[in-house]
């Protein structure tokens, strides 16, 4: 593949020991995948965070990249990391996991690492425009970058966007490439989604995506999808179908007609299946598995939660008292105008407990709990997947109910 003086350099360990390394990463991949050159990016986002996913090895990984000199050349930013890295002890998180969590986290700002540790950078000054490149690793917020913003990116794994951090660059392929990005399957949506309240919608979209991944057969590559029969849907909305289908149908990029600002410049494929009210009944029945007297662990923020749904909680919350334990969880500068607001004081006095920079799956609170109660699809899969809880499926302000039950 093709490399500018200036990445040879790197690649030859001109810049140091760490720039090398991530360079190598990046010309293994670009080989394994054909790309002719390596192209600029304009922001990174890093995933792998949590200490409860990477571990020492990862740790270490970070550690030497740290030490090697390795510093972000463009504006990198983190996805949830294993605790709020304030009011870790109040969440129940042990002091050992806090101070091995914070080491990763020393590492990445040795870098020049922004450590804000959201999966939705782009409410909190990670936004993208049309047409960049970007090396983002988060699933949801890959597949809304790509989708939504019109921006470019491919699912980094954590060390290929550290690596596109450290060097400014990324091969170019996958999504980067027009080729790409074209869709291969329409997605007829025949089920009234008009129809559902404001604060259904992420309860909805979280369940068109399941219902979209249902239909599509198992692939390592699967098909950009062109969707049509959608005339409005909120932020909250594609946020929620962003990370389900991401989430149920392997997905980077879809294409939404009238909505997202691709679509009306392709041709709407051959190829389609529909999606009616059935096949999304079925897809909100299969993501329950628990009945409501065992929910004992609630939790709004799947991706995390935007200041007009915080203004919802506090709606919901004034003058109350929740009965169970309650997670919000959220990004911290989100937070930050919570407070400012007044927002955050009228939630906490309800006895629900933000949890920033991090999220109930990527926490360590595995054994802690039995049944879950979210509005996300994607928080129902590894909720189960990698904590074993059960799940209870509802819309935004239902959940809020079963907390005060
Ligand atoms: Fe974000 Fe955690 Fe959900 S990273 S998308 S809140 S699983």
């Amino acid at each position: 593949m093709f490399l500018t003086a200036e990445e040879q350099d790197m690649l030859a360990g001109g810049q140091g020991k760490a720039t090398r390394k991530a360079m190598q990463i990046l010309v293994a991949l670009g080989t394994i995948y054909g790309a002719e050159r390596m192209l600029p990016v304009t922001s990174v986002q890093v995933a792998g965070v949590s200490y409860d996913n990477l571990g020492e090895p990862g740790l270490q990984f970070l550690q030497e990249m740290a030490e090697g000199g390795g510093q972000a050349r463009v504006l990198t930013t983190l996805n949830p990391a294993g605790m709020d890295v304030d009011a870790w002890e109040t969440l129940g998180i042990s002091p050992e996991f806090a101070s091995s969590q914070r080491r990763v986290l020393d590492a990445f700002a040795h870098m020049g690492v922004l450590t804000t540790c959201t999966c939705t950078p782009y409410l909190v000054g990670n936004l993208p425009h049309f047409g960049q490149h970007l090396a983002w690793a988060e699933s949801s917020a890959v597949c809304f970058a790509n989708s939504v913003i019109g921006a470019r990116t491919n699912r980094e794994g954590g060390p290929s966007a550290l690596a596109s951090a450290l060097t400014g660059c990324t091969p170019a392929y996958g999504f980067h490439l027009d080729r790409s990005r074209q869709p291969s399957l329409c997605v007829e949506v025949t089920a009234g989604l008009e129809a559902c309240g404001e604060w259904e919608e992420s309860l909805v979209f979280g369940a068109l995506g399941k219902a979209i991944g249902d239909r599509l057969p198992e692939s390592a590559h699967p098909p950009v999808t062109f969707i049509r029969g959608l005339s409005r849907v909120s932020l909250e909305g594609l946020k929620a179908f962003c990370a389900s289908l991401a989430t149920y149908a392997g997905a980077a990029l879809f294409h939404m007609e009238g909505i997202t600002p691709e679509a009306g410049s392709l041709k709407p494929p051959a190829a389609v299946i529909q999606i009616g009210e059935r096949e999304l009944n079925l897809a909100l029945d299969s993501m329950t598995s628990a009945a409501a007297e065992e929910v004992d662990f609630i939790s709004l923020g799947c991706p995390h939660l935007t200041i007009r749904e915080i203004a919802r909680l506090a709606e919901l919350l004034a003058g109350k008292r929740v009965k169970k334990e309650f997670w919000l969880t959220t990004a911290r500068p989100t937070k930050f105008l919570a407070d400012r607001m007044g927002l955050s004081r009228i939630i906490e006095d309800s006895g629900a407990r933000f949890a920033v920079d991090t999220c109930c799956v990527v926490a360590p609170i595995q054994g802690r709990f039995h049944a879950l109660a979210t509005d996300s699809a994607k928080a129902c899969y590894y909720a189960g997947a990698k904590n074993g809880f059960k799940t209870l499926v509802k819309s935004f302000d239902d959940v809020v109910r079963e907390a005060l039950q």
